[in-house]
């Protein structure tokens, strides 16, 4: 048979790991794939280097600096976007797949923001758009989601899925040092940004789960809708307090269908630090790591580990969509694996929950006098707000200094209660200053 032709637009980190490893493994590749994929062009930018590193390095094929040339050339078959960012990738995604090309991507950002429309255009035009790396690096979740557990009945997602935050929080954890101390030596290291918003004010992560919700529910995607909250905020005080009481903190991504009545029944999406039981395995996923936690009905809890980011890890995630393409290309696109694993006609309107209406425990710390009567206050507002404490903390003074910290774990309890109770609790003249409120997550 014909080989399939790719035109690689990016030949960054990923892109050179992607052409790499197709290099290194072509035959063990092809023998599955059942037929040669081959990367016949490659578009990359003068201004960074990328261009006369690909150059240099793809030897055979033909290297561009303008990918408009190779989204229209007639002999590709599979564009694999690999640029990043949602202008030019967006155009040029949706310029491939005019063209009859199908599309391959890591690009979550993407996706998470205009996959309605990108997967409108191909169902149209009647191609594939494959993005396993867009979600956690090399760990083929998207795969397991869509058709491993395809039997089942998703209950909720729970991923350690942004590789920097976790290193970030581990190291804070394991050093005692600040959040801005480990964020500059990530960035020393190579694992945080110079600009490290996306990724420590949960964004990465929120596009993740994005794409994950979808699939897992059956909805369009709708980032526009997520919550969002990042690491930044995180003390070393709270890390300790958590780990007194037998909790990590962890950056978490979670999405879980709530089956209330049709009038507060819908999908949680939402990212933010969390107090998860150390007895948990995920509890113990450290450094730039990712891991996802997949509950499904027939199947239970269901665990996947690996590398988030990185060139090889990535590429092996883009080279497994390359041969999923390659497979299903002469195959009636009605017959192929739906790109958001549930038939474009059979997507659900069901809503998703604001934050206020989420349910989960909660760590509130707050500075209080060390007097009289300040607990049975806090309590008797908890109880007001039929919010029931599960553990109670309160640390020594330290010498010379009348204030201490109380910490409260709260059983399940609806976020706006809670937040209307800790307003409640800061007008209290015993307290000091605006409590700390962290979610907790028992992932039973
Ligand atoms: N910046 C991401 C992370 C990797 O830190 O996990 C790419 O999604």
């Amino acid at each position: 048979m014909k080989p399939l032709k790719v035109g690689l637009l990016g030949f960054g980190t990923v892109g050179g790991g992607v052409w790499r490893v197709l290099q290194r493994n072509q035959s063990e590749i092809s023998r599955r794939a059942g037929r040669e994929i081959i990367i016949t062009h490659v578009a990359a930018r003068a201004a960074d280097g990328s261009l006369e590193r690909a150059k240099a390095e793809c030897v055979g094929a033909i290297v561009v600096d303008d990918a408009e040339k190779i989204v229209r050339d007639p002999s590709i078959d599979i564009v694999c976007e690999l640029i990043g960012g949602t202008t030019i990738a967006r155009t040029l995604t949706l310029d491939a797949i005019a063209h009859g090309k199908h599309v391959v991507t890591a690009n979550k950002a993407l996706l998470a923001h205009y996959g309605t429309e990108i997967f409108a255009a191909a169902h149209a035009k009647g191609v594939m758009v494959a993005f396993e790396a867009a979600v956690a690096g090399g760990i083929p979740i998207i795969k397991a989601l869509r058709e491993g557990l395809s039997a089942n009945r998703i209950e909720w997602i729970a991923g350690i899925i942004n590789g920097t935050s976790n290193f970030i929080l581990s190291t804070m954890r394991e050093t005692g040092a600040s959040f801005e101390e480990v964020l500059k030596e990530a960035q020393r290291l190579g694992y945080a940004e110079a600009d490290p918003t996306f990724d420590v004010e949960g964004i990465d992560a929120a596009h993740k789960i994005t794409i994950m919700a979808s699939i897992a529910f059956g909805i369009p995607m709708q980032f526009d809708k997520a919550y969002a909250e990042g690491i930044t905020k995180l003390t070393r005080a709270d890390i300790r307090y958590a780990e007194e009481l037998g909790y990590r903190i962890k950056l978490l991504g979670i999405t879980r269908r709530v089956n209330g009545t049709v009038a507060d029944r819908g999908i949680e999406l939402r990212v933010h630090p969390t107090l998860i039981p150390e007895k948990r395995l995920i509890a113990n996923v450290e450094g730039a790591m990712n891991a996802v936690l997949v509950k499904g009905d027939a199947v239970g809890p269901t665990l996947y580990y690996g590398a988030g980011a990185g060139s090889e890890p990535t590429a092996s995630a883009v080279i497994a969509d390359l041969v999923d393409v390659t497979r299903m290309h002469t195959a009636d696109p009605e017959h192929r694996v739906p790109h958001l694993a549930f038939k474009p006609d059979q997507l659900s309107a069901i809503p998703i929950l604001p934050i206020s209406e989420v349910k989960s425990g909660y760590y509130l710390r707050l500075r209080v006098l060390d007097q009289p009567g300040v607990l049975a206050d806090i309590t008797r507002i908890l109880a007001d707000h039929s919010i029931s404490i599960e553990a109670l903390l309160q640390k020594e003074a330290t010498e010379g200094e009348d204030e201490v910290d109380i910490i409260v774990l709260t059983h399940d309890a609806i976020e706006k209660e809670v937040r209307g109770a800790l307003k409640k609790i800061e007008a209290l003249g015993s307290v000091k200053g605006e409590g700390i409120i962290i979610r907790i997550e028992g992932l039973h």
